[in-house]
């Protein structure tokens, strides 16, 4: 077992392989599917959650190395009838066409912002440099980020 606090709840998780992604475990045994299966690889961003309040690729964290840590994924974030200010943002300026890499951009973008509260584009663009968008939106993401932070 692994003690593990998620989303500011603290959980037992049974480990049976302590190799196992981290993105796994959540999606599949704790229903928290917001963090995407998108490379499995470490190189889209997709699945990204924070751990310890820092960005981390869930495909890549063993669930054996989390115990005594602190994981938050976007469901902690907000919610569709009360989103926090950086997904209103990202509803704002339609920052999104399918969808599959928000919640990787914004858990980012958070991330970013707890510690930048003002950043300049330039640090925007590479705290989601890791963060990919097939569909193209990153102009669009930029602008919900810079909304979110409140620029001009
Ligand atoms: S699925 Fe984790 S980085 Fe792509
Ligand atoms: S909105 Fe489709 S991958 Fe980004």
């Amino acid at each position: 077992m692994a003690s593990v606090t998620i989303n500011g709840v603290k959980r037992e998780i049974a480990v049976w392989d302590p190799g196992e992604p981290l993105l796994y475990v959540l999606r599949g045994e704790l229903g928290l599917t917001g963090a995407k299966f998108g490379c499995g690889l470490g190189q889209c961003g997709s699945c990204t959650v924070l751990l310890d309040d820092r960005p981390a690729r869930a495909c890549m964290v063993p669930i054996g190395s989390v115990a005594n840590r602190r994981v938050t994924t976007i469901e902690a974030l907000g919610t569709p009838e009360k989103p926090d200010a950086l997904q209103a943002a990202f509803i704002a300026e339609q920052a999104a066409q399918c969808g599959y890499c928000t919640s990787g951009m914004i858990v980012s973008a958070r991330a970013l912002l707890r510690q930048t509260p003002h950043p300049t584009i330039d640090q925007i663009k590479e705290a989601l440099a890791g963060n990919l968008c097939r569909c193209g939106a990153h102009t669009r993401i930029l602008k919900a980020v810079m909304r979110a932070a409140g620029a001009p």
